[in-house]
């Protein structure tokens, strides 16, 4: 059978489904900054909708993730630097707001005590460059560019030139690996 024609029929969809988590993790990380300075009761309110909103998120992204794959054919899109910076940011922000949905899945109402709320928010600032980076670059694959790829490139990275990880982050990698199991460990051990 010739699943073309249903590769063709999914490819618009792409564009359609990406507004799902770029608005949804947005709105989160909005909630955050607004639970992290307040304890009055619509940030209470709005804390409680917070797992099931990230979960849309990571759920929606997922879907917009698969879609991105039915536009060009695997060759195609892996010849193309744009298009491989994508993925690589793509993957970035799915992977990261899946490891915070488990996050405060894990830690619940303890989310906010003492310092694990400034802890939450820059972990959401940091999502939301992840999510502005990957839809910067689809922006500008689709072609409509913004300002957003000239502030990266005034810290070194130009969007249409392939991203490589510098080798001292690969050495900060496997160091977080296994010294943060470590403190994990210690901080179970003690409470
Ligand atoms: C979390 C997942 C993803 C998000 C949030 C995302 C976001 C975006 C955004 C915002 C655009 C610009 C749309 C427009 O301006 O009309 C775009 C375009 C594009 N993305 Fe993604 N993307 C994701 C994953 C992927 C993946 C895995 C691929 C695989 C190749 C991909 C391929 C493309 C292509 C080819 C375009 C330009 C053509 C089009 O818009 O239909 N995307 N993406």
């Amino acid at each position: 059978m010739n699943y073309d024609i249903f590769i063709r029929l999914l490819a618009p969809y792409h564009a359609v489904l990406v507004h799902f988590p770029v608005a949804i993790w947005t709105t989160v990380t909005m909630v955050v900054v607004l639970r992290a300075f307040s304890d009055g009761v619509l940030a209470r309110a709005a804390e409680r909708i917070l797992p099931l909103l990230v979960l849309l998120g990571v759920l929606s992204g997922l879907a917009a993730f698969v879609a991105g794959f039915f536009i060009f054919s695997l060759t195609a899109a892996g010849a193309s630097p744009l298009i491989r910076n994508h993925i690589i940011a793509a993957s970035w922000s799915l992977g990261y707001w899946t490891v915070f949905l488990i996050s405060i899945w894990r830690i619940g109402t303890r989310t906010w005590e003492g310092t694990n709320r400034w802890i939450m928010l820059a972990l959401a600032l940091l999502g939301t460059l992840f999510i502005t980076v990957t839809g910067t670059v689809g922006g500008h694959i689709a072609g409509n560019p913004t300002s957003v790829s000239m502030m990266l490139k005034m810290v070194g990275w130009d969007v249409y030139d392939t991203f490589f990880v510098p080798d001292a982050m690969l050495w900060a990698i496997v160091a977080g690996a296994v010294v943060l199991p470590i403190i994990g460990w210690i901080g179970r051990s003690r409470a």
